[in-house]
C-alpha cells in the first residue's frame, strides 16, 4: 500500500529536520519518494542538516536551509513552560481545523507522536518544574516505555497509508487505526 501524498513527483518540506522526529521523517519519507522529487530540510544547524541529507537516496534532489524559525516573530521561546507549550499545540490544532475547512483539497494530519526519545524529551526530563510530571517522564525512561524515532515515524507511515482519518483529525501514536 502506498501513501497518496508521497506518490509521483513530490516536494517534501521537513522542519526540525536536523535531529529527533523531524530527522527520522526526512529519512523515512525520502526513502519512499520517486525520482524527480525534491526535499527541503529546515533547522538551524546546517552541519546536522547536511548529515541528514547524506541519508537520502541520490535520485532525490535535497536542499538544506539553516533558518531560525523563532526569528520570524518577536516572540522569545527561551524558557517556554508547559502552559505555553500546550497553548501552542492547542492553537496548532485549531489552525489545522480551520485550514482544512478553508482548503478542502489539502489533506491535513495532526499527528501526536507519543513520548519519543529525543533531545526534547531529555530536556523535559531534566527541566520540567512540576514534580509529578517530572517523576512521570523519568519513569517512562526507567521503564523503557519511551518510543524511538523509528517507531513513531513508522506508525505515522502506517496512519498515512491506511488513511482512515478525516482532514485535520488529531491522531495519536496510541490510537487504534
Ligand atoms: N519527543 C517527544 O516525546 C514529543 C512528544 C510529543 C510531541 N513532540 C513534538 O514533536 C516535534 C519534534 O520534537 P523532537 O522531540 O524531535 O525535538 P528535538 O529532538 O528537540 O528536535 C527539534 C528540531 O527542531 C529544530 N528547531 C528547534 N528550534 C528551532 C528554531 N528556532 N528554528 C528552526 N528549527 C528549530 C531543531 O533543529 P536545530 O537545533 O538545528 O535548529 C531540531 O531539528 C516538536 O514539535 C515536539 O513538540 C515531541
Amino acid at each position: 500500500m502506498s501513501i497518496e501524498a508521497l506518490s509521483g513527483k513530490v516536494f517534501l518540506l521537513v522542519t526540525g529536520a536536523s535531529r529527533g522526529i523531524g530527522r527520522q521523517i526526512a529519512i523515512t519519507f525520502s526513502s519512499m519518494l520517486e525520482e524527480g522529487s525534491r526535499v527541503l530540510l529546515l533547522a538551524r544547524n546546517k552541519d546536522a542538516l547536511q548529515e541528514v541529507a547524506k541519508n537520502i537516496p541520490s535520485k532525490i534532489k535535497v536542499c538544506t536551509i539553516s533558518a531560525d524559525l523563532s526569528k520570524s516573530t518577536d516572540t522569545k521561546f527561551e524558557g517556554v513552560g508547559c502552559g505555553q507549550y500546550c497553548s501552542v499545540k492547542a492553537a496548532r490544532e485549531m489552525y489545522f481545523k480551520v485550514f482544512a475547512l478553508e482548503n478542502p483539497d489539502v489533506n491535513v494530519l495532526n499527528y501526536a507522536p507519543g513520548p519519543v526519545d529525543t533531545d526534547m524529551f531529555t530536556m523535559v526530563c531534566e527541566k520540567i518544574i512540576d514534580p509529578k510530571a517530572k517523576k512521570a517522564f523519568n519513569e517512562m525512561r526507567e521503564k523503557k516505555t519511551v518510543l524511538t524515532t523509528e517507531q513513531t515515524v513508522n506508525r505515522l507511515v502506517q496512519v498515512l497509508k491506511e488513511h482512515k482519518y478525516n482532514s485535520a483529525d488529531h491522531v495519536d501514536y496510541y490510537d487504534k487505526l
